[in-house]
């Protein structure tokens, strides 16, 4: 009880009850329902944010973020006049360059022999050269496809920078000379055939999943006294009944802060105003009180709220940002996840996954990482890996994605911490 606004909140708390009995005309939205008290001054995370060690340090200033859009300029079409020359040994080994975005292969079978494990979120190129399109068609549509097909998931290649017009003129050449049907290994590296990875760890074995220790630990925090001598505990007495739906409901819109907050933040800012312990969002201390509330709600169906005005808004821009296209790779959100487009489709070695299925299970452990990753690391890291640069973890936009994600997400049940690759 020491930062920021206390004077403020505090004593609503205490006159809470009292409040309503009295002059409640003119006492603000917090007084009249007993709303848990909230720090309402600070940022939440880490101020200003700065990425993640051992993540790409690179900025991507010149393109859209979700917080963001940066208009881009389309490239008017190239007229060539008659075939396009160039080396196609070079614009394979372009083709297949991961440094460059992913490479084509990440979304193409093409190539001979074709480099390991191919994705099939784009059509199989190893025929192109019968498909009757003009080296300018192709070239054009490698450049900057965005005047010949605005919603393709593809890469404005030319246009953003990730090779140079001479170098596209080589992948054109080198698609030239795709005329036989790809010859896969095995049934591993045909990306059609390609087992599809299925989670079947036991997410509870604290032998298997490392953040089942987080939960030990946020109970421990649970009780922890602060600096003016009270616990979670000593105003939450029996939290197993109190918060035993709690977290399935959130994330919820927040009127004092004006935006869609998960439990993370709540965490943050409800610890700042009773216990006044320090637990920023990406912390240690956080990440475990927010695996252990959830934990209390395991087995809930997700459940939150679609129908308040607040929520429909954000819902509705969080739609808009999940259909933004960011970074240098131009790609929305939904571009990976909808099965309309890349969902249910391998990029590269990578599954992609459908929206409804992805967030029961966050706070996750990730074994490829190990690390506990929650929602926000998650959504930074889908930035990040498109080349946009992320948002910080308490930005309102996560907090629209998060609500618009759960409410697809509603009627599965809680299971955290989950455990992922
Ligand atoms: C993120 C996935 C993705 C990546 C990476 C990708 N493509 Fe594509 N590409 C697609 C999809 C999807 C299509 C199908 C048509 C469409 O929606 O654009 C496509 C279509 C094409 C076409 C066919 C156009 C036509 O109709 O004739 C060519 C040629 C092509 N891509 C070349 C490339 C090259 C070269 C690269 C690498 C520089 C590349 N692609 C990387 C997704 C991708
Ligand atoms: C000084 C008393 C006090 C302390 C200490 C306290 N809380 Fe609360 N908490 C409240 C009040 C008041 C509410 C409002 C709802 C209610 O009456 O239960 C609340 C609500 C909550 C809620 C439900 C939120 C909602 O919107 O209904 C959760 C979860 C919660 N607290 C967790 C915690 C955690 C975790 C801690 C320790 C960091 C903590 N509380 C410390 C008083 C306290
Ligand atoms: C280039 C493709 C791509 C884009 C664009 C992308 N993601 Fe992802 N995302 C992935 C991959 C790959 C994974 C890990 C495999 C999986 O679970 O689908 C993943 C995982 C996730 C998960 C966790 C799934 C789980 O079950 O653990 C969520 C949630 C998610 N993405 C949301 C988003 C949101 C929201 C956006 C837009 C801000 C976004 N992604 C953009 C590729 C992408």
């Amino acid at each position: 009880m020491t930062a920021g606004k206390p004077y403020l909140v505090w004593p609503v708390v205490l006159f809470g009850a009292l409040s309503v009995l009295s002059a409640c005309a003119t006492r603000p939205e917090a007084e009249k329902t007993r709303m848990a008290p909230l720090e309402l001054e600070k940022p939440a995370s880490a101020a200003p944010w700065v990425r993640y060690k051992g993540w790409p340090s690179e900025m991507w200033n010149e393109y859209s973020t979700l917080a963001v859009a940066v208009p881009s300029t389309l490239s008017d079409p190239i007229k060539f006049d008659g075939p396009i020359t160039g080396d196609p040994k070079n614009g394979e080994k372009l083709a297949f360059d991961r440094s460059r975005g992913g490479g084509c292969v990440a979304c193409h079978v093409m190539g001979n022999p074709i480099p390991p494990l191919p994705g099939n979120t784009g059509p199989d190129l190893s025929e192109y050269a019968s498909w009757g399109r003009s080296d300018e068609f192709t070239f054009n549509y490698i450049y900057d496809h965005r005047k010949i097909k605005p919603d393709s998931m593809m890469q404005p290649w030319g246009a953003h920078k990730l090779y140079s017009a001479n170098e596209i003129k080589d992948m054109v050449a080198f698609l030239k000379t795709q005329k036989s049907p790809a010859k896969f290994k095995d049934n591993l590296e045909n990306p059609n055939t390609r087992p599809v990875p299925v989670e079947t760890r036991d997410n509870f074995d604290p032998f298997l999943n490392e953040a089942m220790a987080a939960v030990e630990k946020g109970k421990g925090l649970f009780s922890k006294e602060g600096a003016g001598k009270k616990s979670c505990a000593s105003c939450h007495t029996d939290p197993g009944s109190a918060f035993k739906a709690w977290a399935a409901s959130m994330p919820k819109h927040e009127p004092r802060l004006n935006k869609v907050i998960g439990v993370e933040e709540f965490v943050t800012r409800h610890a700042r105003a009773t216990t006044g312990e320090e637990y920023l969002m990406q912390s240690g201390g956080n990440l475990a009180l927010s695996i252990y509330l959830r934990f209390l709600a395991n087995g809930q169906p997700i459940n939150v709220n679609t129908a308040s005005a607040e929520h429909k808004q954000a819902i509705k821009r969080g739609t808009a940002l999940l259909n933004r296209k960011i970074g240098q790779l131009d790609m929305s959100c939904a571009d990976c996840h909808t099965a309309e487009r890349g969902a249910n489709k391998w990029i590269r070695g990578q599954w992609l996954g459908e929206f409804r299925g992805q967030i029961d299970h966050f706070p996750t452990w990730r074994t490829s990482r190990s690390e506990i990753w929650d929602i926000t690391k998650r959504l930074q890291w889908c930035n990040v890996s498109v080349r946009a640069n992320e948002l910080w973890p308490g930005a309102p936009e996560y907090g629209d994605i998060e609500l618009t994600i759960s409410a697809l997400n509603n009627g599965m049940k809680l299971s955290v911490p989950g455990i992922r690759h």
